[in-house]
């Protein structure tokens, strides 16, 4: 994983350079490394499109997109001057050979500028039906032979289902190795995901308790405030199931499930995290419905403002069935996990943008308090969060003071901006500079994202072959469906409020018990 800046001279060719990942993600994270030293010291940056863009004009575009979504705020104007004029257009239409032809070139006069051979890195910001003209043109003109210097990236979505994530593989594989291709999954990048690894390995007290034994089950939600914005185009044919279960939330399951690795090598962590994925118990069609439910946003509240349903949404068939919730339990059948559900819920328009993952420990094995001291006693809960609060937070029982014996749970937090009280690097600023390194650590390999696409298949299968009759069946600003209520019931569960949420209700409330109790009233601190 990224580490010391790497030395070798770099270029970046981005395919879609002129697009919204490139001036979102892509160059303030590229901007934000030059900033902090991390670049090589030699690099180019050549964006590649159908736009017609001069350099400077492709320049100007680009620092409205740092000052816009770097979370440095606006450029420093020197800084800006500097890391710029490393960065250039190339206008191509890539259904045309002369395209790669002229690549070929640019990248040619850059080895001759610098007396060596510069990484290439190929960046794929484009949909995925360009892979295969893009990786063609590139073997064309011989671009993809130097086997360590020449990396092409992919970006989600990686196929749409499992045989048209095979094609794309094959495609890729006709041209370039393995280990030149790094297929991203940007919540790998994210600081706190990578700490999974750190908290489960790197102490003592957890490893032993991380089984069946303690542990009841596990929650995993990635809520979005936002609906879908401008991307109807991609998300209509996509859904939750795909954009956010089949990638980011199976690759943090597969974090918090895998065995210790005996090494940190990438293929070690790699292959830990494909047994967790080939263990996961298949869902055959009839068990569809009992494991998985799936849900469309109507209109609501978010923030206090009204916001459409997802059917009045730009571009969304106003009969559409895509789901723009999902919540799916899945069992991991080893010996570590065995009966142990692992729930993972994803949606759009839900009331707070917050990722986390949640550790349901069992209760005690015996209880010998009397049943009042127990009135406000839980189970031990362990809490990662991943954004937009990183931090973990550990809840356990103590006594409540006061002259008889009464437990009450209460929250042990670590926050990485109190402790560190240094930036945390963006998940593309880790993930490009890893692509630099050449370290694949992070990123998906082929046999990961079949056996991903393999887990959901049944699903989506299902899903397709039943149109649901209760589109839309949240309101926007609401926690998702009933049914995702009643689906987690049925096991005698609920699911948990993000804890940072949580917190901040625990927070508010203390200090009301608080004022009450200036106030001369005797109140209970709630839990
Ligand atoms: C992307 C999905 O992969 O992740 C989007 O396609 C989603 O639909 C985004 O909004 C969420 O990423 P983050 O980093 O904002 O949680």
């Amino acid at each position: 994983m990224a580490g010391d800046k790497p030395g070798s001279a770099t270029v970046f060719v981005i395919f879609g350079g002129g697009g919204d990942l490139a001036w979102r993600k892509l160059i303030p994270a590229l901007y934000n490394l030059f900033l902090d030293g991390r670049l090589p010291a030699r690099f180019k940056v050549l964006g590649t499109g159908r736009n017609q863009l001069s350099d400077e004009s492709y320049r100007r575009r680009l620092r409205e997109g740092v000052d816009q979504f770097s979370d440095r705020g606006e450029v420093d104007e020197k800084s800006w001057e500097d890391f710029s004029s490393n960065v250039f257009f190339l206008e191509s239409d890539l259904g045309d050979s002369r395209a790669f032809a002229a690549i070929a070139k640019e990248l040619a006069a850059y080895d001759e500028q610098i007396s060596g051979r510069a990484i290439r890195i190929f960046y794929l910001a484009v949909p995925p039906d360009m892979f295969k003209p893009i990786a063609s043109g590139l073997a064309g003109e011989k671009l993809n032979r130097d086997r360590s210097q020449a990396r092409i990236v992919v970006e989600k979505p990686f196929g749409h289902d499992p045989e048209s994530a095979r094609r794309l593989d094959r495609i890729l594989a006709e041209h370039f190795l393995e280990s030149q291709i790094y297929r991203i999954d940007h919540y790998l990048g994210k600081e706190t995901v990578q700490n999974i690894i750190a908290f489960r390995f790197g102490n003592a007290l957890f490893e032993p308790i991380w089984n069946r034994r303690y542990i009841d089950h596990v929650q995993i939600t990635v809520a979005e405030e936002d609906g879908i914005g401008h991307r109807s185009g991609y998300y209509e044919h996509a859904g939750a199931l795909r954009d956010i279960i089949q990638n980011h939330l199976l690759q943090i399951l597969c974090l918090v499930a895998m065995e210790a690795p005996v090494s940190f090598g990438s293929d070690e962590i790699r292959q830990k995290k494909v047994d967790v994925l080939r263990a996961i118990r298949p869902i055959t069609a009839d068990q569809v419905g009992q494991n998985a439910v799936r849900g469309q946003y109507g209109s609501g509240l978010i923030r206090g403002e009204r916001v459409p349903p997802y059917r009045s949404e730009a571009g969304v068939a106003p009969a559409s069935t895509t789901e723009t919730f999902a919540a799916v339990r899945f069992f991991v059948d080893n010996w570590r996990w065995q009966d142990v559900p692992f729930y993972l819920r994803t949606g759009k328009r839900l009331p707070a943008r917050i990722s986390e993952v949640c550790i349901h420990f069992r209760p005690v094995p015996h209880q010998a308090f009397p049943g009042a001291a127990l009135a406000d006693s839980r189970p031990n809960r362990l809490v990662m969060a991943i954004q937009p609060e990183e931090g973990i937070l550990l809840r356990f029982e103590v006594k409540h003071p006061g002259p008889s014996m009464a437990l009450a749970p209460v929250m042990m937090q670590f926050y990485y901006r109190e402790a560190f009280r240094t930036r945390s690097p963006e998940a593309y600023e880790t993930l490009l500079l890893d692509v630099v390194r050449g370290d694949s650590t992070l990123f998906m390999r082929s046999d990961q994202t079949e056996a991903a696409w393999a887990v959901i298949a049944p699903i989506l299968d299902k899903w397709q072959s039943v149109n649901p009759t209760d589109f839309p069946n949240y309101h926007a600003g609401s926690w998702g469906p009933e049914s995702a209520d009643i689906f987690i019931a049925r096991d005698g569960r609920s699911w948990t409020l993000p804890t940072f949420l949580q917190c901040r209700e625990d927070l508010a409330s203390c200090r009301v018990d608080r004022e009450a109790e200036d106030g001369g009233q005797k109140t209970e601190n709630r839990k």
